[in-house]
Parts: C-alpha cells; sequence; structure tokens
C-alpha cells in the first residue's frame, strides 16, 4: 500500500490512487467512531466484513440496474471502485423511526412510518453533519432540482432492493445512508451509488428479537460489535475468506 498515492483518509475508509485513470482503491479500515468521532475504537476484523458486505450489496444493486461506484473487490481489505465527485450529503431513508429522528419526534424507536422518508444531511463533520431541507440543498447549489429527484429514486430503489435482501434472511432494515457520486461520462454526467453500504450505515434489527446488528452496538454498548457483524454476513452467506475475489470484475454498463 506504501507504493499507492493516499487520496484521502475518512473515519473508517482511505481512499488510493487507483491502477488507472477514473478509478481508485477503497481500503477498509477497523476503526469505528461515533459522535463525530467522540467515541472511537478499533474493532478487529469490521473492515474485512465491511469490505465483503459493500462488495454483496454493491454488486446485487448493479445485478438490478443501480448503478454504483463499485467495480471489483481486490482483496480482504481493499476494493476497486470508480472515482466520482461525491456530492456532499449524506441521503437517509427511514422505514421505522429510530435513532435521531426517534429523538428528535420523541418517537418510540421501531415505530413505522406512513412511507419509507428519504432526508438529508449536510457532510460536514465540524457541524455534525445538520439535517437541511431541499431548498438549503438547492439555494446553495450542492445539488440541482433534477439531481435531487435523481437521488430520492436511487435511494429508495437501494431501500426496496436491502429491505428485501434483509428480509430473506431475518433482519429489518429499520434505516440506512448512502452517499451519492457524480460520474462524468463526455459531455454527460449521471448519479451513482458511492462510498459503502454496510452495517455501519443501516439500522439492522433481527426480525424476531429486535437485536441491534449494526453500528448502535458500538454507539450504545450493547455488546461486540464484529460478532454483530459477523452474524450478518453468517445469514447472507457472506463470509470472509482468504480466497481471491470470484468471478470477473462487475463493470457498470
Ligand atoms: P440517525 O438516526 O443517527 O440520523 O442515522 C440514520 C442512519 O444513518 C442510520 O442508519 C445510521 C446512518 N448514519 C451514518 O451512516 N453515518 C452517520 O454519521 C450517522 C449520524 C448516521
Amino acid at each position: 500500500m506504501a507504493r499507492r498515492k493516499k487520496i484521502y483518509e475518512g473515519k473508517a475508509k482511505t481512499l488510493y490512487e487507483g491502477p488507472e485513470p477514473g478509478t481508485l482503491v477503497q481500503y477498509f479500515k477497523d476503526d469505528a467512531t461515533a459522535f463525530n468521532a467522540e467515541k472511537r475504537d478499533v474493532i478487529e476484523g469490521k473492515g474485512v466484513l465491511n469490505n465483503r458486505l459493500s462488495e454483496y450489496f454493491m454488486t446485487g444493486l448493479q445485478q438490478i440496474g443501480v448503478p454504483t461506484h463499485f467495480l471489483k473487490r481486490i482483496n480482504m481489505r481493499e476494493q476497486l471502485i470508480r472515482a466520482v465527485e461525491i456530492i456532499p450529503l449524506e441521503v437517509i431513508v427511514r422505514n421505522y423511526a429510530a435513532g435521531s429522528m426517534a429523538k428528535r419526534l420523541g418517537m418510540e424507536e421501531g415505530t413505522p412510518l406512513p412511507r419509507p422518508m428519504v432526508e438529508f444531511s449536510y457532510k460536514n463533520d465540524d457541524l455534525g453533519d445538520p439535517l437541511v431541507p431541499e431548498e438549503y440543498i438547492i439555494s446553495f447549489g450542492w445539488a440541482s432540482q433534477q439531481d435531487l429527484d435523481d437521488m430520492v429514486a436511487l435511494a429508495l430503489r437501494v431501500n426496496d432492493f436491502l429491505s428485501g435482501v434483509m428480509y430473506a434472511v431475518g433482519i429489518k432494515l429499520v434505516d440506512f445512508k448512502i452517499e451519492i457520486g457524480r460520474l462524468y461520462e463526455g459531455d454527460f454526467q449521471r448519479l451513482i451509488v458511492a462510498d459503502e453500504i454496510s452495517p455501519d450505515s443501516c439500522r439492522l434489527w433481527d426480525l424476531e428479537t429486535n437485536e441491534r446488528l449494526d453500528k448502535d452496538v458500538f454507539r450504545r454498548d450493547l455488546g461486540n460489535l464484529a460478532d454483530a457483524y459477523t452474524e450478518v454476513a453468517r445469514r447472507l452467506g457472506v463470509m470472509p475468506t482468504n480466497s481471491a475475489p470470484l468471478g470477473k470484475p462487475t463493470l457498470i454498463n
């Protein structure tokens, strides 16, 4: 890795220059943070699990026609991705009240919502990723109305896919966050799913017991985070191994 140029280091992942123009290598760290990095720890194996789980979800999304940045997994902790311009928003979809929504509105966690609700936070750690209305997004030029419509459509497709995949293994998708990037192709640009999809960025509850199988285990000191993620991977049949990635790289069409 030392031979590669570091492009960006975030809290849970590092991006390196890719082997070809327009690509990056995304490295998954074991670091876990919460509450804007006020709480932090190193959870051995988390990066390996999230690399595999994000590969699994992104590959599935591509197979149903939802474009993502994922190209192929390189090894236990790294994947090759398309370089995109990240829109500085966290796109959150909620099916049940939990977390900040439950707190803000005084709702009981787990209350079903009348429909999937999409909200946007401005990605800025210093400000604690504040929730922003669509009018701010358009007025400040972070995205156009067309972008917003496309982002909501993309987020809802991801929601339907992930909800179904999770339901099939006895897990309720309570909410999740995605990040979306702009991919430039000549004169055109389109929006694709970027960053990661993993139990770091979703709320996953056991369908029967409501046991938490996501980063809330760490945020709220509910047990062993790696065990929770391993359980998600086990149910999905995605177990980390030392084997080389299977199959051909999945290319965005
Ligand atoms: P929230 O209820 O704390 O607003 O979180 C909503 C969803 O977004 C939840 O699935 C966790 C995820 N999330 C992130 O991925 N990153 C973050 O920084 C935060 C605050 C939440």
